[in-house]
């Protein structure tokens, strides 16, 4: 049984969705979720799932190993990033090679980097006037955004779309196929 570790700093639908699907398969499980808020809502949603959640701080995050050493007591084998916006430290992509995987709500090498998260891609999405947008899943590498991509899907933009409904959009892409990019990557 293969042991993924989530990181999230947000509300976390995307963490809930891939807790219920390995939920339901033999292969893998979600073991914690780790999050750099405390009052993230993303801690209320995997303690009703009965997943273990853990908070760590940036100076644990950056100056410690203290991230590492809970990674490796978890024995994680893949590292997902959903929603979690500080940078990965170089340590962290050493001990753990192809192994931090990010979900990214553009289609990289648009509208990523560091300050695009949230609803500030779906803004730019639509003063660009693009007329597609979608998802992409890719490794994580020291740069915001820049590792080797695994997976994209589209979406279409409507001129009539707001950021919001963009963003709706988008996420269902994401419940759609994150869960089973991570199931292949750990295949
Ligand atoms: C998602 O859109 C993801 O692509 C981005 O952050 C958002 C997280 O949403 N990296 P949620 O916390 O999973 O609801």
């Amino acid at each position: 049984m293969k042991r993924i570790v989530i990181f999230a700093s947000g509300s976390g639908s995307n963490a809930e969705n891939i807790i219920s699907f390995f939920s339901e398969k033999p292969q893998a499980e979600v073991v914690a979720v780790l999050t750099n808020k405390s009052s993230a809502k993303v801690l209320e949603r995997c303690d009703r799932m009965g997943v273990p959640g853990f908070y760590f701080n940036k100076p644990a995050f950056r100056e410690s190993d203290a991230v590492l050493r809970l990674l490796k007591g978890l024995e994680a084998d893949l590292v997902v990033l959903a929603g979690f916006l500080w940078k990965v430290p170089c340590y962290l992509i050493e001990a753990f090679p192809n192994k931090i995987i990010n979900i990214h709500p553009a289609l990289l090498p648009k509208y990523g980097g560091k300050g695009m998260y949230g609803d500030r891609v779906h803004q730019a999405v639509k003063e660009n006037q693009e007329t597609e947008t979608g998802i992409t899943i890719h490794y994580v590498n020291e740069n915001y955004d820049e590792g080797a991509i695994i997976f994209q899907a589209k979406t279409k933009v409507d001129p009539s779309d707001t950021p919001e409904t963009i963003a709706q959009k988008v996420h269902q892409l994401e419940y759609e196929h994150f869960p089973k990019v991570i199931e292949k990557v750990l295949s």
